[in-house]
C-alpha cells in the first residue's frame, strides 16, 4: 500500500463524557510515539467529547487526531441542535464523517447535503470522510455498483480537484454494519477499486491514486489483516470495535 493508511474510531452515541476520558487515555496508552509515521489514527467521539478527549491526548503528546461524526454546513444562525463548521474546527476535529448510513437512514441526510456539508468542511479546513454503500436491498436486486458510484457522483458534486483531494472515502455496506457480517475482503476490495477508478474519471489519476478508501461494516481482529492487503483499501472506518482500547489498537496496530 503506497497511501498511509488512515483507521477511524466512530464512537457513534455511546461513551458519556467521563467514559470517553478512561477510553481515550487507554488508547493513548497503546498508541506508542513512532506509531504516527505508519498510521493515521482518528477518534470520533460524540461532539461533547471531543474537547476532553483532545486534552487527553495532547496532554501525553499522543499524535491520535479528532474528529467529528455530523456537522451543518450553514456557518451560523437559527439552527437549532446544529454544530458548525468553525466551531469543531474550534476544537481541534481534523476530520468529519458526512454522510454515515445511520445519518442518512434515521435523519433523512441526502446526497445533496453530503455534497453541502463536504464543501463547507472542506473550506473550514477539516477533511471529510464521505461514507457511501448499498443497502441489502440494493446488493440483492440491483446494481451495488452503480448505486454506490451515484453516491459518489452526488457528493463530489461541483468540486474541483483541490477540494476532492481534501476527501477521504469510507465504503459501508449498510448490511455489514453492526450486523456482525463484513463484506467479503475480496467484495470490499472491487468496489474500493471501483471508486478510486471513479474518482479518477472525475479529477485525474493523481488525485485518485492519492485518496484514502476505507471500508467500514463489522471491522475486527479477526478480519482486519485480510480487508487491508487488498490494494485499495487503505483502513478502515470501525464502529462496535473502536469501543474496547484493546481491539481498537489491534487493528491500528495491523497497520504497522
Ligand atoms: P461497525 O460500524 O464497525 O460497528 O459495523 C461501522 C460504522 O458504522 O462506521
Amino acid at each position: 500500500m503506497t497511501r498511509k493508511p488512515l483507521m477511524v474510531a466512530n464512537w457513534k452515541m455511546n461513551n458519556t463524557l467521563g467514559q470517553s476520558v478512561v477510553l481515550a487515555q487507554e488508547i493513548s496508552n497503546r498508541f506508542n510515539s513512532g506509531y504516527e509515521d505508519k498510521v493515521d489514527v482518528v477518534i470520533c467521539p460524540p461532539y461533547i467529547g471531543i474537547k476532553p478527549v483532545k486534552t487527553v491526548f495532547d496532554f501525553d503528546k499522543c499524535k491520535i487526531s479528532l474528529g467529528a461524526q455530523n456537522v451543518f454546513y450553514e456557518k451560523s444562525g437559527a439552527y437549532t441542535g446544529e454544530i458548525s463548521v468553525e466551531m469543531l474546527s474550534e476544537l481541534g476535529c481534523m476530520y468529519c464523517i458526512v454522510g454515515h448510513s445511520e445519518r442518512r437512514e434515521y435523519f433523512g441526510e441526502t446526497n445533496n447535503d453530503v455534497n453541502r456539508k463536504a464543501k463547507a468542511l472542506i473550506s473550514g479546513k477539516i477533511k471529510p470522510i464521505i461514507c457511501v454503500g448499498e443497502s441489502l436491498y440494493v446488493r440483492e436486486n440491483a446494481d451495488p455498483q452503480a448505486f454506490v458510484l451515484a453516491q459518489i457522483d452526488a457528493a463530489f458534486a461541483g468540486m474541483d480537484a483541490f477540494e476532492a483531494k481534501e476527501c477521504c472515502i469510507a465504503y459501508e455496506p449498510v448490511w455489514a454494519i453492526g450486523t456482525g457480517r463484513t463484506a467479503t475482503p475480496e467484495v470490499a476490495g472491487e468496489m474500493c477499486r471501483s471508486i478510486r477508478v471513479k474518482i479518477a474519471e472525475l479529477f485525474g489519476d493523481d488525485i485518485a491514486s492519492n485518496m484514502r478508501i476505507l471500508y467500514g461494516g463489522s471491522v475486527n481482529v479477526g478480519n482486519i489483516d485480510a480487508l487491508i492487503a487488498q490494494e485499495d483499501i487503505d483502513g478502515a472506518l470501525i464502529g462496535n470495535a473502536s469501543l474496547q482500547a484493546d481491539s481498537f489498537a489491534s487493528l491500528f496496530k495491523a497497520c504497522l
